[in-house]
């Protein structure tokens, strides 16, 4: 019998073993981290994550061979491969410090996992790392091996928050980097067979471990950049009566293009993208390759600037100051259906609504006022270090309050943002909403989710991104 543990119980790490034990019954599956909150929340009624379907695999794996504990050293030395899912944070300090990816949570994960096998191992990079990880993760294991044999494979996880369970059941592709040895062959083939258990073989991909390493980065890559495009069209769009909707519809028509991940929005957030794509402009910058660099950071350049101009048009429309004016913010999570909020765009766009001023209330339907209120007083890159899931006081921050309802939010309010693409935001009582604000009444909608000409017809002014502006808009335009 196979027995796997998978270092750090997160978003990728808690979806991904239990869908492994749920497909395959008879490998028994340990989950470890060093959170002692989060292995309570994994044992009990209330998970720590939100992920729709994953409740329901939990309690049917959960005690019989999916077991989540924090007695990681235990956990590891019985396991026939470990799969390591810590945290992989943006340097703040040193050499590549706002670029590159530190790896010490990965290091230490290398080093005690040396020191407490007494039998051979296959270690499994599920953390995005940069390019070139595994071989230094070989070189820790192999000078501490005490004569064991460490497999190191880079099997990097392509699922997306929100449709995790689903991505996990039918993945477009299952991805395995290995050594091309005979020992790097098996030790493939006994990961593949782990997948092979509910993913069809011709979507299991066998690569050498730098292609496996990069492809995750290069996907990361390319996916933003077809929302930064959409992006950079958007404010063309706005400037010359386009309608993104429009253009996106008849641009991913074509084929070679296709239709998905074509939505402009306030900007991409999540804890992937922007540190994927920092950490392959500092890969490209260290192998001497800055015209390639610079080409990948405009993707993020371009996400900052969609960030700010959207705040720029709220404050713009309003006479050019917020100041102590009530400013509802609907959805704070990077995107609908998760509780997450790493790199959320709400972050900048509330950051930047509160320097200029304003009262904000905000409403989401999944995420708690501690996170909230963490998370914008939170230094920019210090969400991906485990300290942040112990318990805190958050700072209070006086012109902030978060509410539970979407109503209670606008009660008053001069203007409404919509930061997240939650369903419920399509189907609110505009008319209600309308009824208590304060005139003008704005809607400004950073994920194109309401009727904007029905709103209209209420009485609201509308922006929506990359549509026609409303007089209104075109008379107050925004200096960058
Ligand atoms: C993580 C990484 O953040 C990401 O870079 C990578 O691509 C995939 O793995 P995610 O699962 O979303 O993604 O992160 P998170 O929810 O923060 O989970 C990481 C867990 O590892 C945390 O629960 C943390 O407590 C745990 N951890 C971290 C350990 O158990 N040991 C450590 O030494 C460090
Ligand atoms: C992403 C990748 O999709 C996944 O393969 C990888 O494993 C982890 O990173 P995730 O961050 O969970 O997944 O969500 P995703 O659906 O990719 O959305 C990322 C951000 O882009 C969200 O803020 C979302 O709102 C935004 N987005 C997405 C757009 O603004 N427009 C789109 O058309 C699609």
């Amino acid at each position: 019998m196979v027995k796997i543990c998978c270092i750090g119980a997160g978003y990728v790490g808690g979806p991904t073993m239990a869908v492994i034990a749920l497909k395959c019954p008879e490998i028994e599956v340990a989950v470890v981290d060093i959170s002692v909150p989060r292995i309570n929340a994994w044992n009990s009624e209330q998970l720590p994550i939100y992920e729709p379907g994953l409740d329901d695999v939990v309690k049917q794996c959960r005690g019989r061979n999916l077991f989540f504990s924090t007695d990681v050293e235990r956990h590891v030395c019985e396991a026939d491969i470990v799969f390591v899912s810590v945290n992989t944070p943006t340097k703040t300090r040193g050499l590549g410090a706002g670029k590159a990816a530190d790896l010490t949570y990965w290091e230490s994960a290398a080093r005690m996992i040396a020191d407490v096998s007494k039998s051979s191992k296959i270690v499994v990079e599920k953390s995005t790392v940069p390019v070139k990880t595994a071989e230094a993760i070989e070189k820790i294991l192999s000078h501490n091996s005490k004569g064991i044999n460490f497999q190191i494979l880079s099997n990097p996880e392509f699922l997306a928050e929100g449709t995790a369970i689903e991505d996990l059941f039918k993945p477009d592709r299952v991805l395995i980097g290995g050594r091309e040895t005979p020992e790097g062959a098996k030790a493939v083939k006994t990961l593949k067979d782990v997948y092979a258990h509910w993913v069809p073989e011709d979507r299991i991909i066998c690569t050498n471990l730098w292609s496996a390493e990069l492809s995750k980065l290069a996907a990361n890559a390319f996916l933003a950049q077809r929302i930064s495009s959409v992006n950079a069209m958007s404010a063309l769009c706005e400037a010359t009566g386009a309608d993104v909707t429009e253009v996106s519809h008849a641009v991913g028509k074509d084929t070679r293009i296709g239709s998905k991940f074509l939505n402009a929005s306030v900007g991409f957030g999540g804890s992937c993208f922007q540190k994927d794509i920092l950490n392959l402009v500092y890969i490209c910058e260290c192998n001497g390759l800055p015209e390639v660099a610079h080409y990948w950071k405009q993707v993020i350049l371009m996400n900052d600037y969609q960030k700010t101009r959207f705040v720029n048009r709220v404050v713009a429309s309003m006479f050019n100051t917020v100041a102590n004016k009530k400013v509802a913010i609907l959805g704070f999570a990077f995107k609908k259906d998760t509780g997450d909020t790493r790199e959320t765009p709400a972050i900048d766009v509330c950051k930047g609504l509160l320097g200029d001023k304003a009262q904000l209330s905000i409403y989401d339907p999944q995420v708690s006022e501690d996170q909230i209120r963490k998370d914008l007083s939170m230094n920019k890159f210090d969400w991906d270090h485990p300290a942040h899931l112990q318990p805190s006081s958050p700072t209070a921050i006086k012109q902030l309050s978060v509410v539970w309802d979407a109503y209670e939010a606008t009660k008053d309010a001069h203007a409404v943002c919509i930061l997240t693409e939650w369903d419920e935001f399509r189907n609110l009582d505009y008319q209600k909403m309308f009824d208590n604000m304060q005139k003008p009444a704005f809607v400004f909608d950073g994920r194109n989710v309401v009727d904007a000409e029905k709103l209209r017809n209420i009485g609201f002014i509308v922006y929506s991104i990359g549509k026609p502006l409303d007089a209104w808009l075109k008379d107050m335009p925004a200096v960058a």
